[in-house]
Formats: structure tokens, sequence, C-alpha cells
């Protein structure tokens, strides 16, 4: 029997920023490091693709990056000496974040944006349906977002991307999305047709105050239009200009 939709099961994590929002503190680590409680914030983000059923996770990476490869790699020195010293909770949590998905890293190389970025991930995500998390945007672990968004996927095809109402003094920090109502309405009402789609609109020009929070998945026909997308906002291949 042939599936209608392959499964999604590949995430794909852009991790390859400078982080200078952040500096001094990722002068010398990875902004994606920093703790949130007691993880790193790219352990929930992993988490979360993982939660969702993707358990192929590919970061997009980039010079001085390598404490996000350790981090999800086993570290037999300190698994070792906790053994000895018996400390079986701990042991426990050094564990976890390599035993938790399928990690395979690409370097971007140069830093071209965005939507450059997601490019990087093409050979290996092929011609699969995929999801995209940010880094920068933590979803609360009990929401269940990214799976409702690969349903909807299944459902209507296409890419969904994942929108929140913003007060519209904060819309040109965000992607902003044109929406209108869905031919078939969903029982569950949280599903929109995206009609358009601006990178950081000045306020004057955006045309709704739905921000782009940065969860996608999409149609892996996005990669053509990526090849051919010329830079942007800020001098960036954008995400946001290859979807519209
Ligand atoms: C990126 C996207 C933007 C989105 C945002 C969400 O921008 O380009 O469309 O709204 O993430 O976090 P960045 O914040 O990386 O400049």
């Amino acid at each position: 029997m042939t599936q209608a939709h392959p499964r999604i099961s590949k995430a794909v994590i852009p991790a390859a920023g400078l982080g200078t929002r952040f500096l001094p503190a990722t002068k010398a680590t990875p902004k994606e490091m920093l703790p949130v409680v007691d993880k790193p914030a790219i352990q929930y983000v992993v988490e979360e693709a993982v939660s969702a059923g993707l358990d192929d996770v590919l970061m997009i990476t980039g010079r001085n990056k390598r404490p996000l490869e350790d981090h999800f790699d086993r570290n037999y020195e300190l698994e070792s000496a906790l053994q000895k010293k018996g400390d079986a909770s701990r042991l426990a949590k050094v564990q976890e974040s390599s035993d938790l998905a399928t990690m395979h890293y690409v370097r971007q190389g140069d830093p071209r944006g965005l939507g450059h970025a997601v490019l990087c991930a093409a050979p290996h995500v092929g011609h699969e349906p995929f999801a995209v998390l940010l880094g920068d945007d933590l979803i609360d672990p009990r929401d269940p977002l990214l799976q409702r968004m690969i349903e909807v996927q299944e459902q209507h095809g296409g890419s969904v991307i994942a929108l929140m109402e913003v007060a519209p003094e904060q819309i040109h920090l965000y992607g902003c999305a044109a929406v209108e109502a869905t031919a078939e309405a969903t029982a569950e009402g949280d599903v929109v047709r995206i009609s358009g789609l601006v990178e950081k609109p000045d306020p004057a020009d955006a045309p709704s105050n739905y921000a782009i929070i940065g969860r996608y998945v999409l149609d892996p026909h996005v990669f053509d239009i990526l090849r051919k997308t010329e830079p942007g906002r800020g001098g960036e291949i954008q995400l946001t200009d290859a979807l519209q």
C-alpha cells in the first residue's frame, strides 16, 4: 500500500547564527548553549522535535559551534566519573541528551541568512516534507503545536507556518503574514490560509499583526525556490521571501 503522504520524520534546526544580540555572553559560547533553567536552550528544541515524532534531527551549524555537537554526543570521561561516584541521577541527565535523537550536522559556511541555512538541508531532506525549528523561540513543552502542524500538513499538503498575534508595534521584529479564512474551516478553528508574507515590515506596511514564530512544516519544493531567492531584508536570503 502506498501512502498519500510520506510520514514526516526530519527536523532541521538552523543554529549557525553569531548570537550578536547576546554579547558578551556569546563571545565564546554558542547562544544555543545558554542555559534555560538547567538545560541549554537547544535541548528544549530537540526535545520538542522528538515529542512530535521527528527523531532525525539535522542542525545547520558553523564555525565555533562544536559545543552543540558535543552536547548531543556521549561524554565517556564524565559518565565514568559519575558511575564511579554512584551518582545515577546526574549520570542519567548526562546521557539523556545523547540518547534523544539521531543527530546530523552540516555547516553553513557563509552566513547568508536563514533561507540559505535551510537550503543547506536539501541533500539530507530529499523530497519529503520536513519541519524547521528556530532555536530563538522556545515553545511550552505542554503545547503540542508542532504535532498539530504536522497533522495539518498531512491533511492539506503545502507548507504550514506557526503564527502568533503580537502588538502592532512589535511586528517589525518578525516575519508577518496576511491571512484569510480557510474555505474548509477546521473544527479546531486554528488554521487560516496565508495569502502573503513579508519579512520584518515597517509597521505602516504590515498586512496584519500575525507574526511568524519559528516553527514551520515545509514542502520540499521550497528548496527549488530558495535556490533562486535573491537577498532581501538585511542583505540576507530570507526564508520568508521564498515562502512568499
Ligand atoms: C526569523 C525569521 C522571521 C521570524 C523569526 C521568529 O527572524 O526570519 O520571519 O519571525 O525568526 O523568531 P530572526 O529573528 O532570526 O531575525
